[in-house]
């Protein structure tokens, strides 16, 4: 029975690889799209992974009496300002000179656990009693769990009622009889609770009822329903101030204001929209949309102001790109940014059973750019820093590479190569974890990213989940089913490496989610990183000696015959002098003449090298056939006649196997380059 548990669980891993880890996965995208940190997991324990976005403002959690906690600066810029046009009250001016409460304690985050074992919260670092801020929900049957934003109500669903809770003060505030509810969701500041559960038809296949619903949290009425078919981004999606709303329908986005959902006040009608992300924070609200290509048209992304979305000028910025089949894309938390993450469901190469993807940058002043990401294969994360001007790709086949990338897309630091398929920057931005979760041990990498140094390498094994508390110094990882069935547990650690808390469910009984309460910005001031692991009274999790990534088949075999000893050590990609500046434009654009000459000598070497075999074959036949274009760029050119021969070449190969010889291994290699090399011809020519 355990074998077969066992050996489930091991395929339950294997299935999780496919899926990028945690936010990249598809549940991710879901999350990605409101930019909302809490957004509600999709049910049974998916290791959906809270975004790294807004955290929220000052509540009061766990028993002791609630405070006055200030207003946060994330609001400020809006809260602050009088609508009248008058200027800002004194208290108002106040608030903003001092917005992190200096002299008050901060509060202790809650931990919310969703399993067998119920539903129940227990208090953050350093107590880890269960809370009395949320009576356990004994009901096996909690599906649906979300704390609003800024971490002050909790809603849920037992399988019988849709429950809210005042964490201050442990109040049932609502109680609503939606039995079937399998998400639910808060709007950004309290207002409206919404509620989903599957469309059906009715027997005589009428039209169902609509099944999602938009309650008013202060009156518990319901303010509007409406059908939604797909559970796939559900949930309307509101500007973080509320005077805007917004749902995808019948490919039209419609926008709502003020929470009036009777009135659609503005529609964007492209040829079709797949998909939308409202920017967080402040007015003015931007709006990026992706429209899926056809007919040979590439797919785009584009960013508007709204409600400006008529006229042929009102973009903001394009992006094009050709062979997505869907898009994840990115806001910075400035909203000045968006990065894109395309994806095809397979690669045609057949390299990668990720798909192929592929990552673009397009920032609301026109700007965009193809990131260009030094090492083939699959894309297994990209997140934003909290600062919004640098983020971080985890990228390539196994060991992968990671790199933080400045706005100009230009690479700040590499972090060389390793066993890791994602990254998570602290809440305050300064500090960022790299890890190789799924079908990875569970090492992770903590990195100060202020100075580039590594301050821990602890191990968490079999973890499907991992978060940044919003403390910015706790960490909690998790092992939940239905990923892992064995070994059901939560450990919350502090960055520095040590375990203080660790948690696994009795042998017969399952954890499904964990996750924390949400703060607002500036509760938790920015401290100081530390490199000496915080004591603990529980064994720290030694570090297991560092292995080089092995597939496999190599496993055992001894590792000096292998030569996967491709590993590449950490490398600040700064010129050495001009530590903080960035390179002028001239030195730029010399050292990447320098790059694309050195790569070219390099492949034109390799090239040389694998085809002895064509060098006798028509290579020289005049390429009259490709019309000749130039880009303006001399650097841009060079590449394309490079790609265009090799694209030639592996034309000619295609005509040899197809005359009946027997290709070279190298050579079968080259042609399965096809599809790669056509997407980067596409992408120069296009000019992206
Ligand atoms: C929650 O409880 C606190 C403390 O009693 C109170 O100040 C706050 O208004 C309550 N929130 C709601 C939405 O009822
Ligand atoms: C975006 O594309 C539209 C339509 O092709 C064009 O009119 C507009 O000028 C473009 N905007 C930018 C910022 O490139």
């Amino acid at each position: 029975m355990f074998l077969l548990c066992f050996s489930l669980a091991i395929r339950m891993r294997c299935l999780a690889t496919m899926m990028r880890p945690g936010r990249s996965g598809p549940a991710a995208a879901t999350a990605a799209r409101c930019q909302r940190q809490h957004r509600a997991a999709p049910p049974a324990g998916n290791t959906y992974r809270a975004r790294g976005g807004a955290r929220i403002t000052g509540r009061q959690s766990g028993p002791p009496p609630p405070r006055h906690v200030p207003a946060p600066p994330a609001l400020t810029p809006w809260s602050d300002v009088d609508v009248s046009g008058t200027a800002a009250t004194p208290l108002a001016r106040k608030r903003k000179s001092s917005p992190a409460a200096p002299k008050m304690a901060p509060p202790t985050p809650l931990l919310a656990v969703r399993g067998s074992e119920g539903l129940y919260m227990v208090n953050g670092p350093p107590s880890f009693t269960e809370s009395t801020a949320f009576q356990r929900d004994s009901g096996k049957n909690c599906k649906a769990v979300a704390f609003s934003k800024d971490g002050s109500l909790f809603a849920w669903c037992n399988g019988e009622k849709v429950n809210i809770v005042n964490i201050t003060n442990a109040e049932l505030l609502r109680s609503f009889d939606l039995p079937k509810t399998v998400c639910l969701e808060f709007s950004p500041k309290n207002n409206v609770l919404a509620t989903w559960q599957a469309y059906t038809t009715a027997k005589d296949g009428t039209a169902g009822v609509p099944n999602l619903q938009l309650h008013d949290v202060k009156t518990g009425k319901c303010l509007k329903s409406f059908i939604q078919k797909k559970m796939q981004n559900w949930c309307p999606c509101w500007a973080d101030d509320e005077t805007i709303c917004a749902r995808n329908v019948n490919n039209e986005v419609h926008f709502f204001e003020n929470n009036n959902f009777n009135t659609i006040v503005n529609k964007l009608h492209l040829q079709k929209v797949n998909d939308f992300v409202l920017s967080p924070g402040a007015q003015p609200t931007k709006v990026a949309v992706y429209v899926p290509g056809s007919k040979g048209a590439p797919s785009f992304v584009r960013l508007y102001q709204y409600p400006n979305f008529n006229g042929p000028q009102s973009a903001l910025a394009n992006k094009s790109f050709f062979k997505a089949d869907k898009v994840t894309m990115l806001w910075n938390k400035k909203a000045t940014a968006v990065l894109v993450i395309a994806s095809t469901e397979v690669d045609k190469t057949g390299a990668s059973y990720y798909g192929e993807q592929t990552l673009h940058y397009i920032a609301t002043n026109g700007e965009s750019a193809v990131v260009q990401l030094p090492k083939n294969g699959p894309i297994y994360d990209v997140v934003w820093n909290p600062n919004s001007v640098e983020f971080c790709a985890v990228y390539g086949f196994m060991p992968a590479k990671a790199t933080v990338f400045n706005l100009k897309c230009d690479p700040v630091f590499d972090f060389g190569t390793g066993p890791r398929n994602a990254a998570y920057y602290s809440p305050h931005g300064h500090i960022l974890v790299l890890a190789g979760f799924g079908n990875l041990r569970g090492q992770m990498e903590v990195w100060d990213v202020k100075n580039y140094k590594l301050i821990s390498k602890p191990v968490a094994s079999d973890s499907t989940y991992f978060a940044w508390c919003p403390d910015g110094e706790h960490i909690v990882t998790a092992t939940c089913a239905p990923r892992l069935r064995v070994n059901n547990g939560y450990k919350i650690w502090h960055y520095t490496g040590s375990v203080l808390h660790s948690y696994e469910v009795p042998p017969n009984e399952e954890m499904w989610q964990v996750f924390w309460q949400p703060f607002l910005d500036g509760v938790f001031p920015a401290k100081a990183v530390k490199y000496q692991a915080v004591p603990s009274e529980l064994p720290s999790a030694e570090p297991k000696p560092a292995q080089a990534y092995r597939p496999p088949a190599l496993r055992n075999k001894p590792a000096t015959s292998s030569k996967l000893h491709e590993d590449e050590p950490p490398q600040n990609m700064k010129p050495p002098g001009s530590s903080d500046k960035p390179l002028s434009k001239t030195a730029l654009k010399n050292q990447r003449k320098h790059e694309a000459k050195k790569a070219a000598k390099q492949e034109a070497k390799a090239d040389a090298n694998q085809e002895p075999a064509q060098s006798s074959a028509p290579q020289n036949a005049p390429r009259s056939t490709v019309p000749v274009v130039t880009s303006g760029d001399p650097e841009v050119d060079k590449k394309i006649k490079n790609l265009k021969k090799k694209l030639k070449a592996i034309e000619q190969l295609k005509e040899q196997a197809a005359a009946g010889k027997q290709l070279e291994k190298n050579q079968l290699e080259k042609i399965q380059k096809e599809t790669a090399l056509l997407q980067e011809l596409e992408d120069l020519e296009l000019g992206l």
